[in-house]
């Protein structure tokens, strides 16, 4: 699992806690009471006409978000529920009743309702259909099963399920989105899947989903994704027998002080590592590679606070030990005066630009280093 996917299940299994939290819903409950006393079947209409039904408790914990929800309301409180023979005691999405809150069961042909005049949270009381009540109406409910697809450096996909419950009402979504830096925006998308674009690289976005009909909006589910940081560019590579430099050019991460992870690996996988060079570095010196073997290296733009980029793949091929004694010393020196220089360059160049108000300095011609061949 990556690290997105893993932030976006945080996200959503705090979404009750970190979605309310969003300004612009409060109000937006999922579940409404009307005052006006109706019957079962009128309620259930009314419920159908301007939300999407009466309420539905699938579950022993929406049945206490329900009681939470209502709480401070009296008297007898239409549901979605009804005991019609034969299916036994069901909610009007179809679903059986599967947990045991009654105050008093009924096995006669009677609707459900909460009583709030009943101590403890036994509230369910079977009444007379034909019986007038206030009523609980569904408004209605947040898509299911959010999925990041695609990310890049300036766009992100998302797709998710449609709410069950809200098959029979006319819906779409509406897509709201923040930036770490600020920026929002939000769309309509009628379909359940989105191609959002003209995002920033190596931001991280809040995005919130919810559903729509024409009279009510859901509580949001949310997602936070962090966009790409551009890949290096320009990246070099020459190799000294066990000795490898890289180079490369900063494509313009602005204000992101990317560091590079430089990972290689031989291609039979028997020797491995990675490099972290220091922010604003734009060489690096690998040794210790095995000779005449064929490695696989990314060079990869991360940022500690989770942002990084798509990496740069290339393969390349150790020379052969040196035959002499004197071609290996100099070969060896070259290799510890390269490290050396490189060092200096990277520390140089990472101290000046933390002096320097800590803005990235433009790669310049001069610190491209082609070393020779003995
Ligand atoms: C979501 O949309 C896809 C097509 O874009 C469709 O195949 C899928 O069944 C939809 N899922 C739901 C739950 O609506
Ligand atoms: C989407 O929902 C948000 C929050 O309720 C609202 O501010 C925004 O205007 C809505 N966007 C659209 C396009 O309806
Ligand atoms: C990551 O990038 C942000 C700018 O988006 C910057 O403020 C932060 O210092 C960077 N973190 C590291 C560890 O480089
Ligand atoms: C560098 O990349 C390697 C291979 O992908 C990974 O195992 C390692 O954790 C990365 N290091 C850092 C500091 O990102
Ligand atoms: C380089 O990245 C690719 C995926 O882009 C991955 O399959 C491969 O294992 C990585 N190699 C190394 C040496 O990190």
């Amino acid at each position: 699992m990556s690290k997105l996917q893993q932030t976006g299940m945080r996200c959503l299994a705090t979404f009750w806690v970190f979605c309310q939290s969003f300004p612009a819903v409060l109000g937006d409950l999922p579940l409404v009471v009307v005052r006006s006393e109706r019957s079962w079947e009128a309620a259930r209409a009314h419920c159908r006409k301007h939300y999407v039904d009466l309420a539905v408790a699938d579950t022993e914990a929406e049945y206490d978000l329900l009681l939470r929800e209502t709480d401070g309301e009296s008297g007898s409180l239409w549901i979605g529920l009804q005991n019609s023979a034969p299916g036994g005691w069901r909610w009007v999405d179809k679903h059986e009743l599967s947990y045991d809150r009654w105050y008093r069961e009924s096995r006669g042909p009677r609707c459900g309702s909460v009583d709030m005049g009943l101590a403890g949270d036994r509230k369910l009381l079977p009444r007379l259909c034909e019986e007038h009540h206030a009523f609980v109406c569904q408004g209605a409910s947040p898509p299911d099963k959010v999925e990041v697809g695609a990310v890049g450096t300036d766009f992100v996909s998302l797709r998710w399920d449609r709410p069950a419950f809200m098959e029979s009402v006319p819906h779409s979504f509406n897509i709201s989105y923040t930036s770490s830096s600020g920026s929002s925006s939000s769309f309509i998308s009628p379909s359940n899947s989105t191609l959002i674009t003209s995002l920033q690289p190596g931001e991280q976005y809040t995005l919130w989903i919810s559903t729509v009909t024409e009279t009510v909006q859901s509580l949001p589910a949310c997602v936070t994704v962090t966009t790409h940081l551009e890949a290096p560019v320009g990246v070099r590579i020459d190799s000294i027998y066990s000795c490898v430099s890289v180079s490369w050019a900063d494509p313009g991460w602005g204000s992101h002080t990317a560091q590079c992870n430089i990972s290689y690996s031989s291609l039979y996988g028997h020797h491995s590592g990675f490099i972290l060079t220091p922010p604003f570095c734009s060489h690096m010196t690998i040794t210790g590679l095995l000779p005449q073997t064929e490695y696989m290296l990314n060079i990869t733009a991360v940022n500690q606070s989770g942002a990084s980029s798509l990496p740069v793949t290339v393969f390349l091929f150790t020379s052969a030990p040196a035959v002499t004694v004197v071609a290996m010393v100099l070969r060896g020196l070259q290799c510890v005066f390269l490290g050396l220089f490189f060092w200096l360059l990277c520390h140089f160049h990472w101290k000046r630009n933390y002096d320097v108000e800590r803005t990235p300095v433009e790669t310049t011609e001069e610190m491209f280093f082609t070393p020779q061949e003995v």
